[in-house]
């Protein structure tokens, strides 16, 4: 046991190695950049996320929508922005397979970022239009095949979620069908439901309600088993497609060199939205599953995106993804 005056020395050295900036952190709102368009699945994760971390940090948490390019666009603008904890990143797997799509990257995901932690991950759900003849995921698989210089896919652009899911059903099926990118899922998903797009590989939470309506025809699940919310869609898994199961994770990540109490703040901010009871209702409504709270930090974001880039890179490469 140290001594009291001891203890008080060492608090006070604490305290004074601090920045400033740091001890005072948020003294203001705060950006939280989201890689992809308004109204998609990472765009409604960003909000609710955003409002429960902006109560237990008491200042305003911004969303803002920087899409394109699959979301290297906002990356870019987070691993450039000042290191002081007001301009954060919410991503999601494109950060491991960024490197595998395209050959310029202008940033690292590993060395450009300081990991915050881990916020969610959800399965897929391939959809088509409603009127596709084929109406179950076998069928559709057959017909993509017999199809597949006639059919479009949309996507959020490459190297996004729904571009990979894309990929691994393509070379699933061993055919090529063309890609038409869009800002992000919203926007794309829109595109399946009026008609123009044959399919989507798309998160749950932006096609659950299309599902339901009828406006879409929801095929199977990437995943090994069903999903709560989509009860009646199959997992690819039991349909013999192991190679299309993905897990879509997303990570909260601020540019490298935020000063190390910023980052700490931020991840407890993080890891109290995780067992908030008004985001975890929202999130299992909309089928996604929060991170337990123990994975909302640093070092499991870290291990994670590592582990991931580790997996997904040559997983790419020999699945024919040349980066463009
Ligand atoms: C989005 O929020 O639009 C999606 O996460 C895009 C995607 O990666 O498919």
């Amino acid at each position: 046991m140290l001594p009291k005056a001891l203890v008080s020395l060492v608090a006070a050295a604490t305290l004074m190695a601090m920045p400033a900036d740091a001890e005072d952190f948020p003294a203001r709102q705060i950006t939280l950049v989201m890689p992809f368009a308004a109204g998609g699945p990472g765009d409604v994760i960003a909000r609710v996320f955003g409002q429960s971390m902006s109560a237990a940090l008491g200042q305003p948490i911004i969303v803002e929508n920087v899409g394109g390019a699959g979301g290297t666009i906002g990356a870019s603008r987070v691993a450039g922005a000042r290191p002081d904890g007001y301009t954060v990143l919410l991503h999601h797997l494109g950060m491991a397979t960024g490197p595998a799509m395209y050959a310029n990257l202008k940033y690292d995901a590993i060395a450009d970022f300081e990991p915050i932690g881990l916020v969610a991950d959800n399965a897929m759900v391939l959809v088509a239009r409603k009127d596709l003849p084929a109406k179950d995921f076998r069928a559709f698989a057959t017909f993509a095949k017999a199809n597949s210089e006639k059919l479009t896919f949309s996507h959020a652009g490459v190297g996004s979620a729904s571009h990979l899911c894309g990929v691994l059903f393509m070379s699933a099926i061993g055919a090529q069908i063309r890609g038409v990118p869009y800002r992000g899922a919203g926007p794309a998903l829109n595109d399946v439901i009026s008609g123009q797009i044959d399919f989507m590989c798309d998160q749950p939470v932006n096609v659950i309600g299309a599902a339901g309506a009828g406006t879409i025809t929801a095929l199977a699940v990437t995943a090994l088993v069903r999903q709560p919310t989509l009860p009646d869609v199959p997992a690819v898994a039991a349909e013999g497609f192991d190679s299309l199961v993905v897990t879509i994770w997303l990570g909260l990540y601020a540019p490298k060199g935020t000063p190390k109490p910023i980052v700490d703040k931020l991840s407890a901010a993080l890891q109290s939205a995780t067992v908030d009871p008004a985001v975890k209702e929202k999130m299992s409504n909309l089928g996604i599953d929060v991170m337990a709270r123990e994975r909302a930090t640093p070092e499991a974001l870290r291990a994670h995106l590592r582990a991931e880039t580790d997996r997904w890179i040559p997983l790419l490469k020999a699945a024919g993804v040349v980066p463009q």
